[in-house]
């Protein structure tokens, strides 16, 4: 860790519904009461946006989306933009998630509109990079890194990269309960930092980058505890409002 302030955060993809959401934050606020040197985050569905924004107000816990359109408006049937989330209150959305590039198409020149679009409304941009196991095994993970982070940050006006937070997920980890070690983890959040060095020296000890990809209880203090790893994206472990507050003892204790 470093001085950057330790980033936690849950990514809930597509569980829990509005009510679900209220029963977790019951469950979990009283867990995370005490201090408060990390930031945490939750990234629900759309759907339960609201639940969360109203049942979290004045706890620690931010609110964050899972996408997001880079139009204000337009005819684009089943999106939502960047004004429509900053209305609700919402202060994060995740971006470039390897689901969304995988499943739905998110390509990096969407996501170097999206990126400006969610800064201008107010809205933290969670960056997600990340090499498949085949590009890896094809020795391809710094050149796809390469790719993802100079593409899609290539739309961020000067002196905001700040701003914006980047989660590191090697595809092959997530789910997978295969961590990636600490050593690779590590090796490639560095990598990504000097990348993002590369585009503006001053920003990158600034800017906080997180690893995710079956991260647990049990493994987030070794984790947290590199030079570079500012934080996670939890995936599975952050439906469960025990292990989510363990996660954020993690995290303050780093
Ligand atoms: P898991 O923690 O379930 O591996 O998911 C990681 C992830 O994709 C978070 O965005």
């Amino acid at each position: 860790m470093s001085d950057r302030r330790p980033y936690i955060a849950g990514n809930w993809k597509m569980h829990k519904t509005g009510r679900e959401a209220e029963d977790f934050l019951w469950a979990l606020l009283p867990q995370i009461s005490g201090e408060d040197h990390a930031e945490v985050v939750i990234c629900a569905p759309f759907t339960a946006l609201v639940n969360l924004i109203d049942g979290s107000r004045g706890s620690r816990v931010k609110v964050a989306a899972q996408n997001m359109h880079q139009a204000e408006a337009g005819a684009f049937t089943g999106e939502v933009s960047a004004g429509m989330l900053s209305e609700l209150d919402v202060r994060a959305v995740v971006l470039g998630h390897s689901e969304r590039r995988q499943y739905f198409n998110e390509t990096d020149a969407a996501l170097a509109e999206k990126l400006p679009a969610a800064l201008a409304a107010g809205i933290e941009p969670i960056f997600c990079v990340g090499e498949t196991e085949a590009e890896r095994e094809a020795g391809q993970m710094q050149d796809v890194l390469r790719r993802q982070v100079t593409e899609g940050l290539a739309g961020v006006p000067a002196g905001q990269l700040p701003a914006i937070v980047v989660a590191y997920e090697p595809v092959w980890a997530i789910g997978t309960g295969k961590v990636a070690t600490t050593e690779q983890a590590q090796e490639a959040i560095a990598f990504i930092r000097e990348l993002i060095a590369g585009i503006d020296a001053a920003a990158a000890p600034q800017v906080r980058i997180l690893y995710g990809g079956s991260v647990k209880p049990d493994n987030a203090a070794e984790l947290l505890s590199q030079p570079d790893i500012d934080g996670a994206l939890i995936g599975g472990a952050s439906l469960d409002p025990g292990d989510f507050a363990a996660l954020v003892a993690a995290g303050d204790a780093a």
